[in-house]
Parts: C-alpha cells; sequence; structure tokens
C-alpha cells in the first residue's frame, strides 16, 4: 500500500513493531489528515511503548518507590514546630540574595485541563480570587511582578503547557496585555505526549486519523524545560535554580526566598515543601523514606490502613503532604533530562474513546486501556541532599480541584480570605471572623500591596488614615 511512498519506512517500522493498526485507515485519509496522522506517529518512541507494555501493561508493573521498607519521610520543622528559628532566618537570607542576584526562575505546570472541576479550558484562566474574580495566572503573575520588585529585578516565568491548551494559554496571557509581566521574560512551553495502548500493548487511535495521545504527565517538565531549550535559556540568564509549583494552587508563595535559601544552603538538587496532613483520607501524595532516600508515595498507592496508622502521641505516622511544590537545580534537571535517573512510568488504566474496525467511533464505559504517565516528584530519590521543608498550609496551600466539596473554588476563596484576615488583624485592623478564621466581609488583597504578613504590616501602616474594612474592599484598590 505504501511502498515507495515518503512515508513508508515510518510506516513499516509500526507494521515491525506490530503498530500497523495505527495506518488501518490511512488509505481513507485525505492528504491534510495523512500529514497530521504522520506527524503524530513521529512523535512515537515505539521502543519505549514496547517496554511500558512488557513492563507495566503485561507484567506486574512497577508503581513508584512500592511500599516494602517505607518509612515516614522526616522533614525540616517550621520554628512554631520547634525549628530553629535562626537557621531559618539564614535560609530567608540566603534566599533573598539568590533572587536578588537573578539566580532565580519561576516554572508552573499548566498542561492538564480542568477536566474534574467542570471547566472547559486551561485551569489557569479559572477565576479565584473573592472580589476580583483573578484567574489563576493572574494570581500567579502579581506575585512574581511583586518578587521581582523586591527582589530589584524581574523574575523569568517559564509556563509548561499542552499540546489541547498551548494556544489557548498563550492567546490568554495575551489578550490580558501579558498582566504587566515583561513580555520577554514570560516562556511557554509544550510539554510533550504519550500514545495510550490497549491491554494487549496496541496503540489506539481516537479517530481514524488520529492517534489516542495525551500528556505525559507533569514529569515530562523535565524533558520539556530540556527539549524547548529552556534550560540553556536559564543558563545564559544565570539562572540556576527553579521555584516549581503547579497551577491549581492560588495561595501558592510562587517564590519562597526562606525555601530557596533551604535548598541552596542545603547544597540540594531538589527540594520539596510539606504539610502536615491531619485527615488520613486526605487525597495527597505522602512523603516517605525508602532505601534511604526521599520519595512521594501516591495516595492511591498507600492503602488505607498505613494512612490511618498513628504514633504514640496520636499524630498520623505517615504525616507529611505533599502539595507538589520544589525547587529543583537547573542541571539536575538536565542530567534527568539527559537520561541519568529516568524517571519510571505510571500506568493508569482509562475509558479511551477510539474507533472499531470499520472506524466507527467507541464511547467505552469501562476501562479500555493505558494511559502512561510521569510524575515529577520521581525525581527526588535522585537528588543529592534531597530536603523536605514544613510549610504552613495556611499560608501555602489551597488547590482548586473539584467543582465542590474539598479543594474547590469555594474552600479556595474561603483559605484566600481566611489568609488576609489574619494578616488584618496582625497588623492590629478590627476584622470580624466566624472561629474558622473566616472574615464577614470579602476582601482581597492584591501581591502587589503584600504578599506576607511581615510585608503586609508595613504596607498598612503607611495607610493612612487605614481604609474600613467592608464587603468588596481591594488593596490596592483596582484601577
Ligand atoms: C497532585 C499530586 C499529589 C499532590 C497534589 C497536591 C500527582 C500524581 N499527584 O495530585 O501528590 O498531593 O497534587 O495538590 O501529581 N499537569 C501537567 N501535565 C500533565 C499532568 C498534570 O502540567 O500531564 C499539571 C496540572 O496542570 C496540575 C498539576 O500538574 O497543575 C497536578 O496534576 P493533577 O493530575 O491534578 O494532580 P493531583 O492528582 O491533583
Amino acid at each position: 500500500m505504501s511502498r515507495g511512498l515518503p512515508h513508508a519506512p515510518l510506516v513499516e517500522r509500526f507494521a515491525a513493531a506490530g503498530q500497523g493498526g495505527v495506518f488501518a485507515f490511512l488509505d481513507r485519509l485525505d492528504a491534510a489528515q495523512r500529514t497530521e496522522l504522520l506527524a503524530q506517529a513521529g512523535e512515537i518512541d515505539l521502543a519505549e511503548v514496547a517496554r511500558l507494555h512488557r513492563t507495566l501493561v503485561a507484567g506486574a508493573g512497577t508503581r513508584g518507590p512500592g511500599l516494602v521498607g517505607l518509612e515516614p519521610a522526616p522533614a525540616v520543622p517550621l520554628p512554631v514546630n520547634g525549628g530553629d528559628a535562626a537557621a531559618w532566618a539564614r535560609a530567608e537570607a540566603a534566599g533573598r540574595e539568590a533572587l536578588r542576584a537573578g539566580r532565580v526562575a519561576a516554572f508552573t505546570v499548566a498542561g492538564g485541563q480542568g477536566t474534574r472541576l467542570g471547566f472547559d479550558g486551561p485551569k489557569g484562566t479559572f477565576p479565584v480570587t473573592p472580589v476580583r474574580r483573578l484567574p489563576l495566572f493572574q494570581v500567579f503573575a502579581e506575585k512574581l511582578i511583586a518578587a521581582g520588585r523586591v527582589a530589584g529585578r524581574p523574575l523569568h516565568w517559564f509556563i509548561m503547557t499542552s499540546h489541547q491548551n498551548h494556544a489557548a494559554t498563550e492567546d490568554f496571557f495575551a489578550a490580558q496585555g501579558w498582566f504587566g509581566l515583561d513580555r520577554g521574560r514570560v516562556h511557554f512551553l509544550r510539554q510533550g505526549r504519550m500514545p495510550a495502548v490497549d491491554f494487549a500493548g496496541r496503540i489506539l487511535l481516537e479517530t481514524p486519523g488520529t492517534i489516542a495521545l495525551s500528556p505525559d504527565g507533569h514529569g515530562g517538565s523535565l524533558r520539556a524545560l530540556d527539549r524547548s531549550g529552556a534550560l540553556d535559556l536559564m543558563r545564559a540568564e544565570g539562572v540556576d535554580t527553579i521555584s516549581y509549583f503547579q497551577v491549581d494552587n492560588p495561595l501558592v508563595r510562587a517564590v519562597d526566598p526562606v525555601f530557596l535559601g533551604w535548598h541552596l544552603l542545603g547544597g540540594s538538587e531538589m527540594s520539596s515543601k510539606m504539610v502536615v496532613k491531619t485527615d488520613p483520607a486526605e487525597k495527597v501524595g505522602l512523603f516517605c523514606r525508602t532505601a534511604g532516600r526521599l520519595a512521594v508515595v501516591e495516595y492511591s498507592d498507600v492503602p488505607a490502613e498505613t494512612q490511618a496508622e498513628r504514633e504514640p502521641d496520636g499524630r498520623l505516622r505517615f504525616r507529611a503532604g505533599n502539595i507538589a511544590v520544589h525547587v529543583l537545580d537547573r542541571e539536575f534537571v538536565r542530567r534527568l533530562a539527559g537520561g541519568e535517573g529516568a524517571l519510571p512510568f505510571h500506568r493508569a488504566d482509562k475509558k479511551i474513546s477510539t474507533v472499531d474496525a470499520a472506524g466507527l467511533p467507541v464511547q467505552p464505559s469501562k476501562p479500555n486501556g493505558v494511559k502512561f504517565e510521569l510524575f515529577v516528584f520521581d525525581a527526588l530519590p535522585f537528588a543529592r541532599n534531597a530536603l523536605l521543608l514544613e510549610t504552613s498550609r495556611a499560608d501555602d496551600f489551597s488547590p482548586v480541584k473539584n467543582a465542590t466539596g474539598a479543594d474547590s473554588p469555594q474552600t479556595a476563596c474561603d483559605d484566600q480570605l481566611r489568609q488576609w484576615a489574619r494578616w488584618l488583624r496582625a497588623a492590629g485592623a478590627t476584622v470580624e471572623v466566624d472561629a474558622t478564621g473566616l472574615p464577614a466581609s470579602a476582601i482581597e488583597v492584591s501581591p502587589l500591596f503584600a504578599d506576607d504578613e511581615r510585608a503586609f504590616a508595613a504596607a498598612w501602616r503607611k495607610l493612612s488614615p487605614p481604609p474600613a474594612i467592608r464587603d468588596g474592599l481591594v488593596l490596592p484598590a483596582s484601577p
């Protein structure tokens, strides 16, 4: 059929690998569709797909670090929980120095869609703040502008998108005037894709002319940083330290001087922040130690009894929850992306829309195949001096994941309000709050006004007279 045509070698390689089904409908496609299908096929590493089928689908499969010999991971505690306040102060000074020296870039992984949220569009465009209804991306943009002002130089911001949302994300930034950021310092990079396979290891078609491809997981960010040239750009700009966070967390300290300082002073190649998990059922990954290395085990991989184990003093034994905030050394990322200490793929059984032998659409009612994903936290066991730092949940973590209930727009909105009410009260303002610290009025503090409690107190003192706390108050007032 295809012999003698320019695409013949590709088609033959697929056939030889038992993946000839990918081109089952090639003869029916028009020229543009063929070009698209061949381009998609060209992205696929057939040897990798065969290996994943052998190890993860046909074999028993490796699922992260495994549970044998798993111990809770020790973390550097917050000063309020017994940490050494002088060491925290030294870390903050070191982090601020690194920011002033331009050594730090921010990195947001934003390749996921808001599917669980029921939101059709890049998750970063979802409005999250209580009064101005700012989208997540703008919250981070303001935090980074603020951090750049304090550091005396603007930061570079790298944003990982996926094929699905790349154009929509770029268009959004352009339409919003880049949120006042220096456009030359905002960089989008697209993550890679992996094909889905059926349980026999055959690559699935989504339509007769397209392969069922999906993003390669946030762990794909390491190779995306490398392939896109982002690591080279960082080197040219003197950036050696990457502050990584997920797109779903409006409370995140996007570039936290204290965290950066602990990472740098500890000579760490990758550091992570944890919050104390109090509810055994909370859906966060768990920091553990296995074979002497720091690692994260996903909540779905840890039996409920293990998650509910308690210390004699009543605290959960495995209590270090992963908030997906990390600091990475640039050259560590390059080494891993280059294949040293390759991250393991994880298997997820899914209902994958596909086509039948006649090319007609099939919408399965139960899982019919497997998707493969890389997780960034699987880099931790490869890192020299991997460090785990405790952070305060109230000041760092309130993700938007579900439409309602836990980790929803409502909980994230309330947690932002609680934070600002705490800052106001600490600065001496009178704010009515309920037993959970939630203020009666909807208020909003821009990160450009202040982005932590200390900065807030200083900025508030300068307001004379201070504004009355009322519903809809925004600091500073929006233009
Ligand atoms: C994730 C972590 C979990 C942690 C929790 C904290 C995993 C497997 N688990 O859970 O340990 O406790 O966050 O909130 O990550 N993304 C991409 N490309 C992809 C896939 C994801 O950029 O291919 C981005 C998403 O845009 C999002 C983030 O990664 O910013 C998290 O992905 P998600 O699948 O929502 O992770 P969770 O299951 O919520």
